[in-house]
């Protein structure tokens, strides 16, 4: 599949550690990174939930810890800037961030700023932010999540909200892979139903779009900053991750949305969950994230349920550019398809995808989240914006494609 003088490399975080129960090593995981001292960067709902207190109380006498609670869906800039001011406060020897996706981009930001002070648009993308390079290792990081999808945790990206500009955008350095990325599936358990199937979908996007993506070299990559691809393209690594991530996924999400206490779903799905991000954290993302970002910016829907609102669209539009791929996608997603050329098996995975979303409660379009049609022009320009995440999309995509692709998902 690949030639043997092709050359990848492979980025990801120091350590992973994964298994039900794997949260109970946190306390000598934070001795081991030379911590007496630890801040929680977590949310609300953590808290509700109990988990923050069930971590806590397994903290060893000695081991002096602060919270910082106050990480929110489509974090804004200014929550990151609170957050390392108040890391700078206490300055604690380790940060964990606990939570979802958020909450564990909120704890790549105070581990950032802690250690090299400033604003976080000091390190967004030009043109919006300044584009600095992190100068070094930031405050020690053990990412531990409590949903199974985003993949924050085994990333080097934190996605930041400007919620005036109505845009997300992203930092990406090497500095922010977590020094430990800590997944226990147990913390899943409490997930809703609603939650599970919307992060288990963003999961599911992230396997595909890394399996599909394009492969480039550096010699191709645009001259302009701004539309540089945070990531190298896809290789025989990231393959084999994003190809068992769907498997499992696909296997295993009605189940985990079904009965939340199923552990061996909800092990499954943080697996399928952290193969997906190993993955596309080097091979890269597609288009649908690139559309995901202008229709979250305006109507706040939560990430994994926009992204599975518009996934099925963008992949029938780029399945004729990699017709294997999306055939081996179908066949992944269940789908019997002996006797059918390769242009329709590689159809019918949009239809497994959509049928799988359907089963696990995701709304039929974009409408019942209030889009409507009148926006949908500005958000195909604003799409072109994201040439980041669009230069690694299979196929070519114009403005008219991306408003074509929104008019289908409505
Ligand atoms: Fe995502």
């Amino acid at each position: 599949m690949f030639e043997a003088d092709s050359v990848w490399e492979y980025s990801m975080a120091d350590r992973l550690k994964f298994g039900p129960g794997a949260v109970a090593e946190l306390p000598e995981e934070i001795r081991a990174l030379g911590g007496e001292s630890v801040l929680l960067v977590t949310d609300e709902g953590v808290r509700e939930a109990g988990i923050l207190d069930s971590v806590v109380e397994a903290f060893p006498p000695g081991l002096e810890y602060d919270v910082f609670d106050e990480a929110e869906s489509d974090p804004p800039a200014e929550l990151f800037v609170r957050a390392g001011r108040y890391a700078e406060e206490v300055d604690p020897d380790v940060i964990v961030g606990l939570g979802g996706g958020s909450s564990i981009d909120v704890g790549k930001g105070a581990s950032l700023l802690s250690a090299h002070g400033g604003d976080v648009l000091d390190y967004v993308a030009p043109p919006t932010g300044e584009g600095q390079p992190i100068p070094g290792p930031t405050t020690p990081y053990v990412a531990v999540p409590t949903t199974a999808g985003t993949g924050s945790e085994s990333t080097s990206v934190a996605v930041v909200s400007l919620p005036e500009q109505k845009l997300k955008v992203g930092i990406s350095d090497k500095h922010l892979f977590p020094d430990l990325a800590l997944v226990d599936p147990s913390l899943t358990v409490s997930l809703p139903p609603g939650p599970t199937a919307s992060s288990g979908m963003d999961a599911l996007s992230h396997a595909i779009e890394g399996y599909t993506t394009r492969r480039f070299d550096a010699k191709e990559r645009p001259d302009s900053p701004a539309d540089r691809p945070d990531y190298g393209g896809r290789n025989v690594l990231s393959d084999t991750l994003c190809h068992e991530a769907i498997d499992l996924v696909a296997d295993h999400l009605r189940r985990a949305v079904n009965n939340g206490s199923d552990l061996a779903a909800r092990r499954n799905m943080s697996l399928g969950a952290t193969m997906a991000a190993l993955g596309f954290a080097n091979a890269g993302l597609g288009a649908t994230h690139a559309l995901a970002y202008p229709v979250a910016g305006e109507h706040h829907t939560p990430h994994g349920l926009t992204i599975a609102l518009l996934l099925p669209e963008v992949m029938r539009f780029n399945a004729p550019s990699a017709p294997e791929r999306y055939a081996e996608i179908a066949r992944l997603m269940g789908t019997d398809v002996s006797g059918l050329d390769r242009r329709e098996a590689a159809e019918k995975a949009a239809v497994a995808v959509e049928e799988l979303a359907a089963d696990v409660g995701i709304p039929d379009g974009l409408a019942a989240v209030g889009v409507t049609e009148d926006e949908l022009p500005r958000f195909a320009e604003d799409t072109m914006q994201l040439q980041r995440l669009l230069v690694g999309n299979p196929r070519r995509m114009t403005a008219e494609d991306a408003e074509t692709i929104f008019r289908r998902a409505l």
